[in-house]
C-alpha cells in the first residue's frame, strides 16, 4: 500500500493541465468522494497496527499534495495570457474611462502654445549629448562644479559623452546651424544625477527660450516672460525679476511670480514670501554667440529654461513630483483635457 501512495505522490508532483476542466477531472480523479483518497482511507482499516503510523503519514502527504496541487495550477491558469478561458469575468462591468493626456504633456503644450502665438517656433535637440554641448560652449569653465560627477550621468567609458542636465545644450545646438533672427523655444527631457524626493527627481523636463537679433534687450526678455506668465496662471498675475548666476547669459535672473495660490499674501507653497520661482533667465553671454558663430558685435540675445514639472505642480497643485512617474491611474485620470 505505501508503494502505491508514494507512486500517487510522484505522479502528482508532475501533473500539469491547460485548462480548468481537466484540473477539475484531477481533483475528482484523487479527492472525489469515490476517488483514489477515499478508497485509501478505506483500505487503511486493514493495514497492520506496525505500519499504520507511517502508512498514516503517507497518507496524508498525498492529500496535501493532491490539494497544493490544485491551488498551485488555478495560480497559473488564472494568470492572463495562459489561455485559460475561465480567468475572463464576463460579468464584470465595462470599463469605460477614455485615456486622457499626462499632466506634463497638457503643460507642455500649453507653455508652446503660448509662445507659438507670439512667433516662436518649437525646435529639438538629442538627449544624449557631449561635454561641448552641455557645458563647453556654453561658457562653464573646466572645474565648475556643475560637471561634477555629482550632478551629470557620463557614460562610464567616455566622459565626453553624457546624459544632457538641461535644455540650454540646444540653444548651442540651434546658433551653429541657424542664423538670426532666432526665436525658438527647445522642450525636451533632462537628467540630473540626484536623490529622487517629493522635490527632486533624477529625470524632468524643461522648455528652454532662446532669441537672438540686432538689438534684443533685456526690456524684450522682461516682457515676453509677464506676457508668458499672465497667459499660464492669470491675468491678475505679477512678476519679479531677482539677480541670479549661470554662465551663459549676463546678467542673469530669476523670474519669479506672484504665488497662484495665495494670490500674494502667503501660504505654505510659498513659503509664506507671496512668490514663487519658475525660470531662470538672462541675456545670452557674448562668449556663447561667438562659440557659435554669431558676431556678438552685431546681435543681442535672451535666454530662459523652466521646469515643467515646476510649472504644472504650481498649476495642478502638485505635492510630490514622484506622482508624475508612478502611472497612477488614480492620479492620471484628474487630468481629462482634450488639449
Ligand atoms: N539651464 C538653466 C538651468 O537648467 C536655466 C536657464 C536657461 C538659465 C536659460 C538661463 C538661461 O537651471
Amino acid at each position: 500500500m505505501q508503494d502505491k501512495i508514494r507512486k500517487h505522490i510522484a505522479d502528482i508532483e508532475t501533473f500539469t493541465c491547460q485548462s480548468a476542466e481537466e484540473l477539475e477531472k484531477f481533483r475528482i480523479h484523487y479527492l472525489g468522494k469515490k476517488g483514489i483518497l477515499a478508497e485509501l482511507f478505506s483500505a487503511f482499516k486493514n493495514v497492520s497496527p506496525e505500519s499504520r503510523k507511517e502508512t498514516g503519514q503517507l497518507l496524508n502527504e498525498l492529500k496535501d499534495a493532491a490539494n497544493g496541487c490544485i491551488t498551485r495550477m488555478k495560480e497559473s491558469l488564472g494568470k492572463p495570457g495562459q489561455g485559460s478561458e475561465d480567468a475572463i469575468d464576463l460579468t464584470l462591468p465595462v470599463d469605460d474611462s477614455i485615456g486622457s493626456r499626462h499632466p506634463l504633456s497638457i503643460t507642455r503644450n500649453r507653455i508652446t502654445e503660448i509662445f507659438s502665438r507670439i512667433g516662436f517656433s518649437v525646435e529639438e535637440g538629442p538627449e544624449i549629448e557631449s561635454d561641448r554641448y552641455n557645458f563647453g560652449a556654453l561658457n562653464f569653465p573646466v572645474n565648475h562644479p556643475a560637471r561634477d560627477m555629482q550632478d551629470t550621468f557620463f557614460i562610464e567609458k567616455d566622459p565626453d559623452i553624457l546624459l544632457r542636465t538641461h535644455t540650454s545644450s540646444v540653444q548651442i545646438r540651434y546658433m551653429e546651424k541657424h542664423p538670426p533672427p532666432i526665436r525658438s523655444i527647445f522642450p525636451g527631457r533632462v537628467f540630473r544625477n540626484e536623490a529622487i524626493s517629493a522635490r527632486a527627481h533624477c529625470i524632468f523636463h524643461q522648455v528652454e527660450g532662446l532669441a537672438v537679433d540686432k538689438d534684443v534687450s533685456f526690456a524684450d526678455l522682461k516682457q515676453t516672460l509677464l506676457y508668458f506668465a499672465r497667459e499660464m496662471f492669470g491675468p491678475q498675475t505679477q512678476i519679479r525679476l531677482r539677480p541670479s548666476f549661470f554662465p551663459f547669459t549676463e546678467p542673469s535672473a530669476e523670474l519669479d511670480i506672484s504665488c497662484n495660490i495665495c494670490g500674494g499674501k502667503g501660504c505654505n507653497i510659498c513659503k509664506h514670501t507671496g512668490w514663487v520661482e519658475i525660470l531662470g533667465c538672462g541675456m545670452v553671454h557674448p562668449i556663447v554667440l561667438e562659440n557659435c558663430g554669431i558676431d556678438s558685435q552685431k546681435n543681442t540675445g535672451y535666454a530662459f529654461g523652466m521646469g515643467i514639472e515646476r510649472i504644472a505642480m504650481l498649476k495642478y497643485l502638485v505635492r510630490d513630483i514622484r506622482l508624475y512617474f508612478e502611472n497612477d491611474i488614480r492620479f492620471l485620470k484628474q487630468f481629462g483635457s482634450a488639449f
